[in-house]
């Protein structure tokens, strides 16, 4: 059988699982290099994350602010020479207004290059060739554990704490245990505490002040996204951590927005619980499996929510009692998403491989570039900025309102910018720091700049707002 993508090695006639298990030393993940490149094997070339001088960001800004205006593509080697474009993940080259600029709010964020051929191989080795024996002779029933491997240095995780697996949705449900620990999340909390013979309160608080506030000895736990998803404004993860364990509460965070961007560090923060979505920042592909951390602190104490098969620890003994599996697969609940999780196996060869030091730099500049040039392009045209400049505040997106935000999105779209529109007005452009070119952003941002002085946003064709 031959193996596929480089990132599975191989396989043998046998073992299933804990034969996979067996194998855990192939996902480990290269250690980091220094420097600003990280080098890789043989098989996959060198991915460049390498961020650029924040000096690179302002000469750009400064280029732009004596450039004439009826130029759009900036030349010169600034733009381009600090693109650090994987050869594994999707080529995105921008030539003239035609191409299209891939400036994403980050879901689903861009396709590993490898995954076609990872999908057909698939299909004739695995699906059409091996059908149930696939179960014992494949990985499908590891990747779970192998892609968390994979993806923990970029949320400060250990190895073997992160599974991937279902939603985030019912990733909450699982991790939220129902003895009255609940989170102030809005429909798992809700829909939990529907459910709940003896409801405990579910407090949804409208501010930043109003959550640190009502920090109290009846809280149990406070659940929250790292970083806002519409402005992008994040939380200090350790801060909120240390006053909730000051009053013996746990805390539930969602990265969704944060990791693959920025700097997540669960374990030196000390979080309790992390989930997050795999088809933002980490390319897991359009309806891709979500991802779930269990401090290990926590890992060996109680049954999830939802008690599934694949939380067993004997998945294939068909035991009557439930027995839950040691550590954060416990979690997992029925059948893992076995073709979905093919797709997300090819990013997960590349996400451990980056180095992400480096990749969290090449975010900032992204990010310090991204607001640079929407003030200075188009801030006298009615955008405003509503992502902190601080960077330690600010998540995978840079958030901006316009009054005419749906409008306005819906003729980037026709000009080939891909961002997103949340209501009432507000916009974001997600910063894939693994793909995403600076170019990309200047691209974007002059393209906004036109629609907003030509008043084209107001045309009669863009009114109907997709989301
Ligand atoms: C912060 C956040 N959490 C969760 C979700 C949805 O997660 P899922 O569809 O995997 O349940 C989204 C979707 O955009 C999101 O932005």
């Amino acid at each position: 059988m031959r193996c596929k993508g480089g990132f599975v090695p191989g396989r043998s006639g046998k073992g299933g699982r804990n034969q996979s298990r067996a194998r855990r030393d192939r996902w480990s993940r290269a250690p980091p290099s220094s420097g600003s490149t990280s080098s890789h094997s043989p098989s996959t070339a060198t991915i460049r994350i390498g961020a650029p001088a924040s000096m690179g960001v302002a000469r750009l800004v400064r280029a732009r602010q004596t450039a004439s205006r009826t130029r759009t593509v900036p030349s010169g080697p600034t733009a381009s020479t600090a693109s650090p474009i994987s050869p594994t993940i999707q080529s995105r080259p921008i030539v003239g207004v035609e191409k299209r600029v891939r400036t994403i709010a980050g879901m689903p964020a861009a396709m590993p290059a490898t995954v076609p051929a990872q999908l057909a191989s698939f299909c004739t080795d695995e699906w059409v060739e091996l059908r149930r024996q696939g179960w014992n002779h494949t990985e499908w029933l590891d990747r779970p554990r192998q892609i968390g491997n994979a993806i923990a240095h970029l949320m400060g995780a250990g190895q073997d704490n992160v599974v991937v697996c279902d939603n985030t949705t019912v990733n909450l449900c699982t991790i939220l245990t129902e003895d009255g620990n609940f989170p102030t999340d809005l429909y798992v909390a809700q829909g939990l505490n529907h459910n709940h013979p003896d409801p405990p309160e579910v407090k949804v608080c409208a501010s930043r002040d109003e959550l640190i506030d009502s920090f109290n000895t009846d809280t149990a736990i406070v659940y929250l996204s790292h970083a806002d998803y519409r402005s992008g404004e994040c939380w200090n993860m350790a801060d909120i951590n240390h006053r909730a364990h000051a009053i013996d509460a746990l805390t539930v965070w969602d990265l969704s927005h944060s990791t693959g961007a920025i700097p997540v560090d669960l374990t030196g923060d000390d979080a309790d619980f992390a989930v997050g979505c795999g088809y933002k920042y980490l390319s897991a592909g359009p309806g891709g499996s979500a991802y779930l951390w269990v401090n290990p602190r926590h890992a060996e104490y109680g049954w999830p929510t939802i008690c599934g098969w694949m939380g067993h620890q004997d998945v294939f003994a068909f035991a009557t009692e439930y027995e839950p599996l040691s550590g954060a697969g416990r979690h997992a609940t029925g059948t893992p998403a076995v073709i979905a999780n093919e797709i997300f196996s090819c990013a997960a060869q590349i996400w451990q491989e980056v180095n992400e030091k480096h990749l969290w730099a090449k975010h900032k500049a992204l990010g310090d570039l991204t607001m640079e040039l929407l003030e200075q392009e188009c801030g006298s045209l009615g955008v405003t900025i509503n992502t902190p400049r601080e960077y330690e505040q600010r998540g995978g997106h840079i958030g901006f309102s316009h009054p005419g935000a749906g409008p306005v999105s819906e003729a980037l779209l026709a000009a080939g910018v891909v961002g997103s529109f949340r209501r009432p007005n507000s916009l974001r452009f997600g910063l894939g720091p693994l793909y995403l070119s600076y170019e990309d952003i200047w691209e974007a941002v002059s393209r906004l700049r036109k629609i907003l002085e030509s008043g084209d946003w107001q045309d009669a064709k863009y009114q109907t707002v997709s989301v």
